[in-house]
């Protein structure tokens, strides 16, 4: 089969398109026929040798890309309940020691990692639903929030902080929202309830929106760090609030009895499925930037590394 691949890192130019064998299900996974392969942040990390260079990944001579798929089920292993061939699925590779990833014809994932593929939706928007989607649910869970009370999501236009607006919101929470002025509308259609953007003195002007009381110092209850600003983030946040981060080792201190946390996506089937969901329902909604045949994977990244983004690149293998 055809599977992009990187033999020595370096920039999209280190992204080759390889002849490599077939992977086999084993016990508990199944083949998935790859129809469309999501372009995360982390692939370029990956590309980049940086992964490999921290321990994320182990050394090897040939590293696959992607993380995240839509398609359709073409051979399952041993033990595989619940999944037959022909489902359309979606799914994602939290494992790192294979040496294919998403952006090829063929994946293998652990039947846990699967879950039935949004109704209604095109496999490049479904293909965009699991890394992010969990991570913004996994955040928020770690948050602990309750309707009523407020969060702050930073980085609210892109993929994580899109979703993570969107699934507070839907759960009652009030999320004050800060991405490029350009992206006041978006931001607001998630569910923000307020917007502030980016390059104002932010937690200022959040305390002047959560004022605190005799019981409480002003800021929000939470922030969902999704575009990496660590500290100035945080400073938002009321004493004994909660904090999450995207990025591990980018967590600032834990300040003001606030609990600091990062968030490592989780393979999910189940929490999956309940987003397929809310995507069915109208209340998550996949974007989709461009699509790239498998063939122009390198392309797709030099688009990434231009930023300003709005929706994901997609691989169709
Ligand atoms: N820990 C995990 O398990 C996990 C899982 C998934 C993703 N992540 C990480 O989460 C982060 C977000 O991923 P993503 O896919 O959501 O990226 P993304 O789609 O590029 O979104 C990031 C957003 O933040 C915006 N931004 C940058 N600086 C900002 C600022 N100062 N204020 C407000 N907005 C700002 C960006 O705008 P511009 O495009 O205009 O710069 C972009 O809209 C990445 O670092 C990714 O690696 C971690």
């Amino acid at each position: 089969m055809r599977a992009v691949v990187v033999r020595t890192f370096g920039g999209p130019e280190a992204l080759e398109v390889a002849e490599v064998p077939t992977p086999v299900p084993g016990p508990g996974q199944v083949r998935v026929r790859v129809r469309a392969a999501a372009v995360n942040p982390v692939d370029a990390f990956v590309r980049s040798g940086l992964a490999t260079q921290v321990g994320m990944l182990p050394e090897r001579d040939s590293v696959g890309v992607g993380w995240d798929v839509a398609g359709t089920v073409d051979a399952t292993g041993p033990d595989v309940v619940g999944f037959a061939v022909g489902d359309e699925v979606i799914g994602l590779s939290d494992r790192l020691d294979i040496p294919v990833g998403g952006y090829a014809e063929y994946l293998v994932l652990d039947a846990y990692a699967v879950a039935r593929a949004p109704r209604g939706t095109s496999p490049e928007l479904a293909a965009t639903l699991p890394l992010n989607a969990l991570t913004a649910a996994q955040a928020l869970d770690l948050l602990d929030l309750r309707a009523g009370q407020t969060l702050l999501v930073t980085g609210a236009a892109g993929a994580v902080g899109g979703y993570a607006v969107q699934l507070a919101t839907g759960e009652g929470v009030r999320v004050i929202a800060t991405a490029d002025a350009a992206d006041e509308r978006l931001v607001r259609t998630l569910g923000a309830t307020e917007f502030l953007p980016r390059g104002v003195e932010l937690s200022a002007r959040v305390r002047a929106l959560v004022p605190g009381g005799a019981d409480r110092d002003s800021g929000v209850d939470a922030a969902l760090d999704a575009a990496v600003i660590g500290v100035r983030a945080l400073d938002a946040v009321r004493g004994g609030g909660a904090f999450v981060t995207v990025r591990g080792g980018a967590e600032p201190p834990p300040l003001r009895g606030i609990r600091v946390h990062n968030v490592w996506i989780r393979a999910d089937g189940r929490r999956l499925a309940e987003l397929v969901g809310l995507v069915e329902t109208g209340r998550l909604t996949p974007r989709v930037a461009e699509t790239f045949p498998l063939e122009k994977a390198a392309e797709a990244h030099r688009r990434l590394a231009e930023g300003g983004l709005r929706g994901r690149l997609v691989v169709l293998p």
